[in-house]
């Protein structure tokens, strides 16, 4: 058992650094797209024997340190009552959105292991294969939020923000909901096997940062405080976080996830004696060879006063993306790293 990651994450002394990639498993693959074909998504994310099979690909091929659960931020969404399709080219719809109290009502806080046992046994067949640690993850309650209050992805958030700021208890009580049913999954996902828990906020960077404080970080410091029973390491990634980094740092996270945006050792100044996790921008994996590897082991040097780094990009790998970089990548991270 590699227990590189874990060791990073608690800040413990490592002989090299750990790296996995965000969305390492996906349609960069293409024995991901194989498995893919003649399935939807959503077919997909709920049968298990097929998400463990995805969710090895990128270590079997690559080497990487971590396992990701194979699975969707949006999953315990649709537990929570509301119909959850997935447009190929559109990303995700939610054709009845949640923006008046009647359907705030009609959502429910679903028991984890009734409606999304398929999750919890991809975490259990998984254990059984892997020799890294597994990462369960959830959507954080605000980007949970935007994507029930708009119906599906945004640009302007229009709906989101004209909820927070003329209805903020209808909001408050959206965040509460979804807070509840996040905090019961990702202990499910904990009992069930996971090794490690990353909060995915990717749209927690929208937010002035006196927002951010009222209408997001509380929610994810109760998720983070009633998760310190299991005693695993959590992970708070805020994409377009550097602005709301003093911020993130009292979520409670052992780990602050960094997005490319920050210079990451301006970040590991900030963070106090938290480990943090990034931060390369995921098309800098298009670089010619030696630039990339030049990068990589800059980024490192960058990092070295850092009580835990691992390696990451600063957000999913594109879809697009020469799956051979990513092995680059990875090489290049254990090779300079290697004390
Ligand atoms: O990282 C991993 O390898 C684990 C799997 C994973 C997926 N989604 C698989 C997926 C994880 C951790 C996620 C998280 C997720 N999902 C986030 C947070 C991270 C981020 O990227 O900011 C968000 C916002 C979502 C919601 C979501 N799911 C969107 C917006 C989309 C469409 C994306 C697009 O480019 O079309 C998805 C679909 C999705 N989730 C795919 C995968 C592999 C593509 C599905 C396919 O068509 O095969």
């Amino acid at each position: 058992m590699n227990e590189t990651f874990l060791k990073a994450c608690r800040g413990e002394k490592t002989d090299y650094t750990p790296i996995w990639m965000m969305r390492q498993a996906g349609r960069y693959l293409p024995e991901y797209q194989k498995v893919r074909s003649g399935r939807s998504f959503l077919e997909l994310c709920k049968s298990p024997e097929l998400c463990v099979e995805v969710t090895i690909q990128p270590l079997d091929r690559f080497g990487m340190d971590a396992a990701i659960l194979f699975s969707d931020i949006l999953i315990p969404m649709e537990a929570m009552g509301l119909e959850l399709e997935f447009h190929e080219g559109r990303g995700p719809i939610f054709p009845r959105t949640v923006r008046d109290r009647a359907a705030l009502d009609r959502l429910i806080v679903p028991d984890p292991d009734e409606t999304m046992g398929f999750v919890m046994e991809t975490i259990r067949l998984l254990r059984r294969e892997l020799k890294v640690p597994l990462i369960g993850f959830a959507g954080a309650p605000f980007t949970c939020a935007t994507y029930l209050i708009e119906g599906g992805s945004s640009k302007v958030f229009w709906e989101t923000k004209k909820m927070m700021f003329t209805a903020p208890d209808l909001f408050h009580g959206l965040m509460d909901k979804i807070t509840r049913c996040t905090t019961a999954y990702l202990l499910a996902q904990a009992k069930a096997g996971a090794q490690a828990l990353q909060l995915f906020d990717s749209w927690a960077g929208i937010l002035a940062p006196s927002d951010f404080t009222t209408f997001a970080l509380p929610y994810v410091q109760r998720i983070i405080a009633d998760l310190q029973p299991t005693g695993l390491p959590i992970i708070y990634f805020a994409n377009n976080g550097a602005t709301l980094l003093d911020y993130s740092v009292q979520s409670g996270a052992d780990v602050i996830g960094l997005d490319w945006r920050i210079n990451i050792g301006d970040a590991i100044r900030r963070v106090g004696d938290k480990a943090v996790q990034g931060n390369i921008d995921p098309f800098a994996l298009l670089l010619p060879e030696d630039q990339l590897r030049a990068r990589i082991k800059q980024l490192l040097d960058d990092a070295r006063d850092a009580r835990g780094h691992i390696f990451n990009l600063g957000h999913g790998i594109h879809q697009f993306t020469p799956p051979e970089q990513a092995r680059i990548a990875v090489d290049a991270v254990h090779e300079y790293s290697r004390r």
